[in-house]
């Protein structure tokens, strides 16, 4: 399976900083993994054109609908045409701030795998959900509630984000992600069988180029999402050199 480095630019980015994608392109434009980012949809188009089929680009969230009196919202097929090939969705940040739910997330993938576009589907239990003890239990009902039954290795990218490493700088032992990302293969492949095998399970949550490299080695884990280190084309390079 090829692997996936993919940035999550969130609400950050203006016209200046395509020139972190001009290095990107230039530095890891043949990386031996896949590489992803999602910056805002205003940079969409114009990253589009640095990015060159080099570098894969996608949206952070998309509406379940295809078009319509939605004010704000953002169709997948717009994505799509201003030159996106994934779209996050799901991120705890929009769990949060948009309450948006596992049902949410389930119609807006099938909104995604309509338009063409791979859905990177995010989970992850809270600082309290942990120390409750949890973990799998909160994991398991976001996979069962949030992953569509049409679902492939081909269409859909899962991202285990625990909330509480999310741009704190603290990460789960090399343990617990296997814990959960084991967890995750297994779920899948009792609901899909052989498909599973291919689905690429990310790590997010403060992976930086100095952690990058151990995260990369645990059992199951095909790649990163990453935030706030995904913003310097040089260290998301050093990142995409880990993989
Ligand atoms: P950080 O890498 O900044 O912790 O963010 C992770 C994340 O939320 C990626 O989607």
């Amino acid at each position: 399976m090829r692997k996936l480095a993919a940035g999550n630019w969130k609400m950050n980015g203006l016209a200046a900083n395509l020139a972190e994608i001009e290095t990107l392109v230039a530095e890891h434009g043949d990386a031996a993994c896949d590489v992803l980012i999602c910056p805002p949809a205003t940079l969409l188009a114009p990253m589009a054109a640095t990015a060159a089929g080099k570098i894969e680009l996608g949206g952070q969230d998309c509406h379940a609908k295809t078009s319509g009196a939605h004010t704000g919202d953002i169709s997948a097929a717009m994505l799509k045409d201003a030159g996106a090939t994934s779209v996050i969705l799901g991120h705890s940040e929009r769990r949060a701030d948009h309450g948006e739910s596992d049902a949410d997330v389930a119609a807006k993938s099938l909104a995604a795998y309509e338009a063409g576009l791979i859905a990177v589907i995010c989970i992850g239990e809270t600082e309290a959900e942990r120390d409750a003890g949890t973990t799998l239990d909160v994991t398991g009902t976001q996979l069962a509630g949030s992953v569509p039954d049409t679902a492939t290795a081909a269409n859909t990218v899962i991202a285990y984000e625990p909330v509480w490493a999310i741009g704190t700088g603290r990460t789960p032992t090399l343990e617990q992600i296997a814990e959960v990302h084991d967890f995750m293969r297994d779920t899948l492949a009792k609901r899909f069988g052989e498909e599973a095998k291919g689905m690429r399970l990310l790590y997010g949550g403060s992976v930086k180029p100095s952690n990058a490299t151990e995260i990369f080695a645990v059992s199951n884990v095909d790649g990163a999402l990453v935030g706030g280190a995904s913003l310097k084309a040089a260290d998301f390079g050093a990142i995409i050199s880990a993989l």
